[in-house]
């Protein structure tokens, strides 16, 4: 018996699934499918979910960054990126709704737009709505999904289990209409019956059916509510401006000097910018340690 080092291991769900996964990571599966050639181009807001850059570089696409407003993303910079590069942007990526790291939401108005924007330039959007279902009051915005075309289909909508429940949950959801979605579920191993959420998406089932699921996000999003209230307040208080998020789990500030929580670099493509930001996260502290931490950036 010997011991391999743990960066030699990755875990699957079963050997079929890991011998497609390599496949498909190793011969540009998504190049094929939604025929993308090398250089072309996924746009984020800057900044954005730093994990996000990654999947797009797995996917061999050259990424482009637009700033984010506090309505949403830059539809006039977005309209150059594409007019500039001639047909080369194949995705388009944003959090449009409680944004990470911003706390920003897209208005409806520029939700139109930039379905408009897709079909003039031809590109498809991935709508990453992970808090989509974390509000702290009422809301009017609907998925993005909602404002696509069903004759000329461009989003995907994407939810994820794992910001209503707990980080580990690990399963979520596509909406999309089905011209769009097809080719996701011909890929081999879920065709062949082996999507390796089967299990654990039927554990949910009764959570979600019983009304257990909707009583829990209206619990979950009262307590993160009071805590972006105590977070907000409290950078006030110590001299540091923020934006108040409606949903999600973030605050996004700039620092007068001292920083904590996640450092804005990370967030920009070529960790060019936000420097002096830090990325806030209200949800796993208790009141307590959000009330410290907040007193330690005290100028
Ligand atoms: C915008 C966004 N998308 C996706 C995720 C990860 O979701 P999941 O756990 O479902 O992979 C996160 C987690 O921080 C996130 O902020």
């Amino acid at each position: 018996m010997h011991q391999v080092p743990s960066e030699q291991h990755l875990f699957h769900q079963g050997s079929e699934t890991a011998t497609t996964l390599l496949r498909r990571t190793h011969s540009w599966p998504w190049m094929r499918l939604l025929h993308l050639k090398p250089g072309d181009i996924c746009v984020f807001e800057e900044p954005t979910y730093f994990l996000a850059f990654t999947m797009a570089r797995n996917s061999f696409l050259e990424l482009k960054g637009v700033p984010i407003m506090e309505d949403g993303m830059d539809l006039d910079a977005l309209d150059k990126v594409c007019t500039e590069s001639e047909g080369k942007v194949k995705f388009v990526y944003t959090v449009p709704i409680h944004h990470n790291p911003t706390g920003y939401s897209m208005s409806n108005e520029k939700r139109v737009r930039l379905m408009q924007l897709a079909k003039k330039h031809k590109f498809l959007v991935i709508a990453d709505e992970a808090y989509q279902l974390l509000n702290f009051g009422k809301t009017d915005m609907k998925p993005l999904f909602y404002h696509d075309d069903k004759e000329d289909p461009r989003v995907f909508s994407i939810g994820t289990f794992s910001k209503l429940i707990g980080p580990g949950t690990k399963v979520g959801w596509v909406q999309a209409h089905t011209s769009l979605l097809k080719p996701l579920t011909d890929i081999g191993f879920i065709d062949s019956g082996n999507n390796p959420v089967i299990f654990s998406s039927m554990n949910l089932l009764h959570f979600v059916e019983s009304g257990a699921l909707a009583k829990h996000i209206d619990a979950v999003s009262k307590d993160l509510g009071e805590r972006c209230q105590l977070i907000c307040r409290k950078l006030r208080e110590v001299g540091l401006e923020v934006y108040e998020p409606k949903g999600g789990y973030f605050v996004w500030v700039k620092s007068k000097g001292k920083k904590t929580g996640k450092s804005g670099e990370a967030t920009a493509i070529k960790k060019d910018k936000f420097h002096d930001y830090m990325r806030l996260c209200f949800c796993w502290l208790t009141r307590e340690q959000i009330e410290e931490g907040i007193e330690y950036l005290r100028p």
